[in-house]
């Protein structure tokens, strides 16, 4: 079917209490191994790509590749710009024909976040384009910036004002997950997250989900989350498949041999979060 925004299909999780997995992906086989792990558990899903992805192949040749996958599949499936990292970025993202937009404005003060989220906002709306927001600071390396320690975890009484200021459609918030893998076990702040789901409606994200228990994740979406983003281990997975075969077999040249390694490897990862964050069997 033709690609879907993510209003509907966040709305639909915080209704039905499960999150819908949202996968970072860098190249085709990604694509395609997402793709087929939501057609085989029947699940909407969320492809995103960050600024350094779009950097990569352009906003284009992304939307492109999800869209073909999309139109072959029966699943919901939306396409995110995930970190926009500046107004211009997420204008291109939305004439491209991406199908829901995150402004991520974390960085700047807090009323230079509310300004550049609403302004995105604003422009969006027309197209009844969702846009994802962020409040706090979710630290690790995220994409090609290092985010520090994420020491600003989000406050529930600035989130209340922020969403209502700003009209953002959903909410990333801080509450200690990080980019990228974690050296010890993740402590979240989940009392936090249940204090900021009591003052704001819109569905809120966890990002950073690499690495964080399945239990963890489960409790989150108990305690509110609806979009749960998964980058670096889809990485992992992706490489781990691709050197596996290059191990075994080092003179092998053709690419369609270690892509569908790695095509292997990110879908039976996608899978088993899928039916963690029991979006599986929600395609409606
Ligand atoms: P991880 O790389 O930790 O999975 O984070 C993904 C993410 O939040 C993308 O926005």
């Amino acid at each position: 079917m033709p690609l879907v925004t993510t209003k509907k299909m966040l709305k639909d999780a915080q209704e039905g209490h499960y999150a819908v997995g949202a996968f970072n992906v860098e190249n085709m086989e990604m694509v395609m191994a997402v793709i087929e792990a939501a057609e085989e558990l029947q699940s909407p899903v969320i492809m995103q790509t960050t600024p350094s992805t779009v950097k990569y192949a352009g906003l284009d040749y992304y939307l492109a590749n999800v869209k073909a996958a999309a139109e072959r599949a029966k699943v919901p499936v939306a396409l995110h710009l995930d970190h926009g990292s500046s107004y211009g970025l997420a204008m291109q993202a939305l004439r491209t024909g991406y199908t829901s937009i995150m402004i991520d404005g974390s960085h700047e003060s807090f009323e230079n976040n509310i300004a550049v989220t609403k302004s995105v906002v604003d422009a969006c709306a027309p197209s009844s384009i969702p846009v994802e927001a962020e409040l706090g600071r979710v630290g690790g390396k995220e994409d090609d910036l290092d985010g520090g320690e994420g020491n600003g975890y989000t406050d529930p009484e600035q989130a209340r004002v922020f969403v209502e200021c700003t009209g953002a459609t959903s909410l990333a918030v801080a509450i200690g997950t990080a980019h990228g893998l974690y050296k010890g076990e993740p402590k979240l702040d989940q009392e936090r997250l249940s204090e900021i789901r009591k003052v704001v409606s819109v569905p809120l994200v966890l990002h950073g989900a690499s690495g964080v228990p399945d239990e963890a994740v489960r409790e989150s979406i108990r305690r509110g989350i609806c979009k749960v983003n998964y980058a670096t281990e889809l990485r992992i997975a992706y490489s781990d498949g691709v050197k596996d075969v290059l191990n075994r077999n080092p003179d092998t040249i053709d690419p369609k041999k270690y892509g569908t390694a790695g095509k292997e490897h990110v879908k039976a990862f996608v899978m088993e979060k899928m039916k963690n964050c029991g979006c599986a069997g929600k395609a409606v």
